[in-house]
């Protein structure tokens, strides 16, 4: 069964949760909801609900309680998973590792289990690119060595790890891990986006700031890297497009198609005098630079061999660097978008 499935979407209030929910509901799927709110706010909610037409299915649970989720799964009947719920920031997991690892870990773990227990066996994962360590060659394919720099990066490798383990042990499990390369952008009703705490990590919610005014330059962390003009190289994605990726791999798994690992990716990079270039066009607001020492772990370049992702799924990323920054500055400059950010720098 695929059009009518209920799919559960952990960590569904988060950034790349949201803009999958609307893609999954334009699909025709029902959408279950579930989210702590560690790094979301419930204001999402009547967003959703305007952009889907639909009043959403949600509920406040924390993926590492059993008990929590398996009251989830009596209440609702649920054919598949997506699994979005971690923690995320890369420097906080190396000075909070026994919290990434009890989160991301415990939280898969305890989602496996609760599924197993009511029968749902059909999951996507969120993995990342960051599984691949420093490439050793680019574009990166699926069978290209993989690594961990960060109690982060181990938390992915490590989910996929189990998740290979558990299909091993019984067939009927069909999983699907999906490593993202860069998501950006925002949904192009501006009425969601990346709401990110305090100082934006990643790069384009940070350009958003300094475009906004908010923060009054931007520092390109080294400018000295083996690429065209110095500056880091990454494979930047519309999150709408990556949404529509996840429809994609549902549809597979829920048409009884065999486990999958895969790059969402665009297979083009973009340096970071690129994507401030796109990003000034996109907002017609100058974008003051500090050049500033390298990020402690960036690797130079990094972009995806994408071409699995449309052999095994007919998925290709649609939407280009303007249109990532276009839909970004909208979001930032919505009353919701606006607000959200002042909030969170606040
Ligand atoms: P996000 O922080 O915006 O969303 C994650 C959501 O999960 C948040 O709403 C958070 O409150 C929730 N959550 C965290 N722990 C939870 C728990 N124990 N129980 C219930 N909810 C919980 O992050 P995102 O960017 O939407 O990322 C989604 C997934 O994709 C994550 O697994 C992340 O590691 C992965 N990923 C993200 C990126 C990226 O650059 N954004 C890249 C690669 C992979
Ligand atoms: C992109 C480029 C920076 C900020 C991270 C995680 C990865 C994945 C996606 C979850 C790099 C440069 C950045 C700034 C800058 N997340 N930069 N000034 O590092 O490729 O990936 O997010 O799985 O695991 O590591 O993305 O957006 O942080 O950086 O010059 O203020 O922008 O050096 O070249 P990254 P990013």
């Amino acid at each position: 069964m695929v059009n009518g499935a209920t799919i559960l979407l952990t960590g569904a209030c988060g950034y790349i949760g949201s803009h999958t929910w609307v893609a999954l509901a334009q699909a025709g799927f029902a959408v279950v909801g579930v989210d702590n709110f560690t790094n979301s706010s419930p204001g999402v909610l009547p967003r959703l609900q305007r952009l889907t037409g639909q009043t959403p299915v949600f509920e406040q649970v924390d993926v590492c309680s059993a008990a929590d989720l398996g009251a989830v799964f009596s209440r609702h009947r649920i054919d598949a998973v997506v699994h979005f719920a971690a923690l995320k920031a890369v420097g906080e997991s190396t000075s909070q590792p026994l919290a990434y690892y009890a989160n991301n870990l415990g939280g898969l773990l305890t989602t496996c289990r609760v599924m197993q227990a009511h029968g749902c066996r059909r999951l996507v994962f969120s993995s990342s690119a960051t599984v691949y360590g420093a490439p050793e060659h680019l574009p990166i394919p699926e069978d290209a060595p993989l690594s961990a720099t960060n109690p982060y990066g181990q938390t992915k490798l490590m989910g996929e790890t189990l998740l290979r383990d558990l299909a091993q042990a019984d067939p009927d499990w069909r999983t699907a891990t999906l490593r993202y390369f860069n998501p950006v952008g925002a949904h192009e009703s501006g009425l969601i986006g990346e709401e990110p705490r305090g100082t934006p990590n990643n790069l384009m919610p940070y350009v958003a700031q300094v475009a906004a005014g908010q923060r009054p330059f931007l520092q390109v962390f080294g400018d000295d890297y083996p690429t065209p003009d110095g500056t880091g190289v990454r494979d930047y994605l519309h999150v709408m497009d990556l949404a529509e990726g996840h429809v994609a791999a549902l549809r597979w798994l829920l048409a009884g198609g065999d486990a999958l690992t895969l790059n969402l990716g665009t297979g083009q990079g973009h340096s970071v005098l690129e994507v401030v270039s796109a990003y000034s066009q996109a907002s017609g607001r100058e974008i003051p630079l500090r050049m500033a020492p390298r990020r402690p772990g960036d690797v130079a370049a990094c972009w995806a061999d994408a071409s699995q992702a449309f052999k095994a799924l007919g998925w290709q990323a649609g939407r280009g660097l303007a249109q990532m920054c276009d839909d970004s500055w909208r979001w930032s400059r919505s009353s919701a978008g606006f607000n959200e950010g002042i909030q969170r720098a606040a």
